[in-house]
Order: C-alpha cells, then structure tokens, then sequence
C-alpha cells in the first residue's frame, strides 16, 4: 500500500516526502510543476537512497487521476497540491478557487470512487482569521479570512467536514500550519519561490545574498513588543516530521481532526531579523516601510493539543530555523535549477 503525496515537489510536501521515505513509507507523488521543479524529486531520492512512483498530472484532471488509482494501491492521500500566494490570489481569484477548491473536489471524488477515504490537508493559520486573539486554538471560531487564498482554506476545511458526516469511513487531519520556514539539514532542498518572494524568511535570505538591495519592516507601529509583526515561525522538518505522525493517526481513526502545527512563540520581524543576522554572521540590510495590507500584529499557535493527540511537537529552535535556511540559500543561490 502506497501513500500518495500531492504537490510533493513543493517546499513543504518535498521535506515530508524525506520524512516519509525515511520512516519506511511507500510514496507516489503527483505534481503540476505550477510552482515547482523536477530538480526536488532528484533530490528526495538523493537524501533518502529510495526511489518512488512520479505522476506529473493537476489535481482537476479526474482521468489522470483515476489512472493513478488504478495502477496503484492507494492507502491515503497527503495533500499539498494548492496555490499559495496571497496577493496572486487577489489578482486572480477564478484561478485559485478552480486550483484548490475544485481540484480538492475532484480529488476526493476520484479518492472515494476508489474506496481511498484518508486525507491529510494542508490547511493554514490563516483561517482563524483577523478577530481571535494568540494563542490560537482549534476549537476557535474560523472564518473572516481577508483574500481568496485564505477563503479555499477555510472553504476546502469545510468541504473535508462535511464529507466525514454522512460516510463514516471517510477520516480526515486538517493541519493547520503557522509560518514554515528553514530547510533540509542537507542544504539540499528548500523554499524556492518565483520571482521576488513574498513571505519573510525568503526576503532576507536574498537580501544576505545580495540579490536584493534590503528588506522592508512592514509597519512598526503594531501594538507588540518592537511594534513589528509577530508570527509563530515552525521549521519546515519539524512540519514535515508532524504530517508523519498525523498519517499514522489516521491511518487507525475515522472522522474529521483539526491540528495546529506551530511551535507556540512568537517572534516579531525584527526578532528574525536579528536571529538570521547571528546565524548567518552578517548585518542584513532593512528600512522600516508601511504596514502591508490585510496583515494582523500578532498571530501564534497553542501547539498543545498536537503535542498531546498525536504525540508531536516542535524540536527545532529560531536559531535553527535561521541557520537552516541560509544554509540552503547559500549553497543554492538561484534556488532548484
Ligand atoms: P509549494 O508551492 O512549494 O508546493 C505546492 C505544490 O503543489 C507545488 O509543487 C505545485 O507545483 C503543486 N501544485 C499546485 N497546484 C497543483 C495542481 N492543480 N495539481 C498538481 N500539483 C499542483 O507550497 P508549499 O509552501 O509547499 O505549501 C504546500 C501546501 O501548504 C499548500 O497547500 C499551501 O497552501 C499550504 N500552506 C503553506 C504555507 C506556507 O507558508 N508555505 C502556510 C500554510 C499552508
Ligand atoms: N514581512 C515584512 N517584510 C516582508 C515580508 C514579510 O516585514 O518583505 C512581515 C509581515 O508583515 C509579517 C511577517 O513578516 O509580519 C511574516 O510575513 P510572511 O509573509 O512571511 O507570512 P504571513 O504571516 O503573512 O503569511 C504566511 C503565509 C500565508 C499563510 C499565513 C498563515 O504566507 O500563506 O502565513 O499560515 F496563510
């Protein structure tokens, strides 16, 4: 029996696909390449010594994804497979909602025809919205979300609920990721964004690199301790090493579960910028600019209930986090080519 990863080419799904050849797995992989390379699955081969089915083929092809079932022993479903910029969201809502709400339909049409009835979906911190305050729990109201990318969360978390109501063979982990950043121990797979990136840690780890001129503090009148945002940043390998604690889980329990991942701290902006600058032994240039549009002061996770169900928690520390990912900026300057 086979465990099938979507988008495990990606950032977060690759690391997981490691962690999962690395516990004695079986895995197939399906990817669009939308947001990815092919270099990724070379390297999970790389890092584990173990070779594994690739599908190339889009969640919303039902006959692409039909053939897979039918060629192979399908256990449960990992799903990565998403869009996931906040700002291309705004720009091009028809495209997310299609990508990940109709894809994740599709797919768990295909999964149920197929008598396959285990997910674990990668859901975001994003859905508790801008009103409940940090420490953020599970069982706190959702919804709110301020972009179309926040929405195909919190509109796909409801899909998977309601899918378990009537089929009680139906189980489903929703995890809920805070903010994953860091890489491989290795150095040899990491984020790898398109153009010029979006989120924090890729910023700055360009900005050490000399590919950008400096980072922009956005805002620093937020009422937190250095007035700059805080966030509950998690390394990528303790994410990942959470989907494989959660697959066991589900793999003997039915019904819908919902999990924070995230470490529980909260660190601002310049709390990360700081901690890069010792890891990386150098100043990063920053100027302090406007707030961004739709960001919240302060967002971090109660971890507990993930520590206390699944028997997981995070290990690695900022320090890690910041060593980590300049260990795979520096050793791959223009990222997975
Ligand atoms: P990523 O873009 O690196 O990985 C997603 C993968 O899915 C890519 O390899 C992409 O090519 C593939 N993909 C996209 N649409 C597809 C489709 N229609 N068919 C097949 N493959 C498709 O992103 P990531 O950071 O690894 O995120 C993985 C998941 O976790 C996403 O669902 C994302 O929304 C969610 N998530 C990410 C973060 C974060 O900050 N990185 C936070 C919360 C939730
Ligand atoms: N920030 C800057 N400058 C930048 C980029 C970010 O100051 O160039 C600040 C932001 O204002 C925020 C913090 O750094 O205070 C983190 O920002 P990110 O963009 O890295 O992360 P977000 O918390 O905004 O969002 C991330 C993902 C979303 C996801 C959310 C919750 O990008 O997809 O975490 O899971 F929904």
């Amino acid at each position: 029996m086979s465990i099938l990863v979507t988008g495990g080419a990606g950032f977060i799904g690759s690391h997981t696909c490691v962690e999962l050849l690395n516990a004695g797995y079986d895995i197939i992989i399906l990817d669009n390449f939308a947001n990815s390379k092919p270099e990724s699955l070379k390297r999970i081969k790389e890092l584990t010594g173990k070779d594994f089915k690739f599908y190339e083929a889009d969640i919303r092809d039902a006959e692409a994804l039909q053939k897979i079932f039918s060629e192979n022993k399908i256990e449960a479903v990992i799903h990565f497979a998403g869009l996931k910029s906040v700002p291309q969201s705004i720009s091009q809502p028809l495209e997310y909602y299609d990508n990940n709400i109709a894809g994740t339909v599709c797919l768990c049409d295909v999964m149920s025809k197929n008598g396959c009835k285990k997910m674990v979906f990668s859901s975001s911190a994003t859905v508790y919205g801008s009103k409940n305050p940090s420490p953020l729990k599970e069982d706190m109201p959702t919804g709110g979300t301020t972009n179309p990318y926040g929405t195909t969360k919190y509109f796909i978390e409801n899909i998977l609920k309601d899918l378990c109501v009537p089929d009680k063979d139906w189980g489903v982990t929703i995890l809920r990721y805070f903010n994953p950043i860091g890489a491989h121990k290795s150095g040899r797979i990491g984020e790898d964004p398109n153009g010029i990136p979006g989120n924090l840690m890729p910023y700055i780890t360009q900005v050490a690199i000399g590919k950008l001129p400096h980072l922009n503090v956005c805002g620093n009148d937020y009422p937190t301790p250095d007035g700059t945002g805080v966030r509950d940043y998690i390394h990528v390998v303790d994410l990942a090493l959470g989907h494989v604690k959660a697959l066991e889980r589900l793999l003997r329990t039915n019904g819908c579960e919902v999990y924070n991942l995230g470490t529980g701290k909260g660190y601002s902006v310049l709390d990360v910028v700081h901690a890069f600058e010792k890891a990386a032994g150098m100043k990063v240039n920053y100027k302090i600019a406007p707030r961004r549009e739709g960001d919240i002061a302060c967002c971090y996770s109660d971890p507990s209930k993930a520590k206390e169900i699944l028997g997981w928690e995070a290990k690695y520390g900022i320090e890690e986090m910041c060593e980590d990912s300049w260990r795979w900026q520096s050793q791959n300057p223009n990222g997975l080519n």
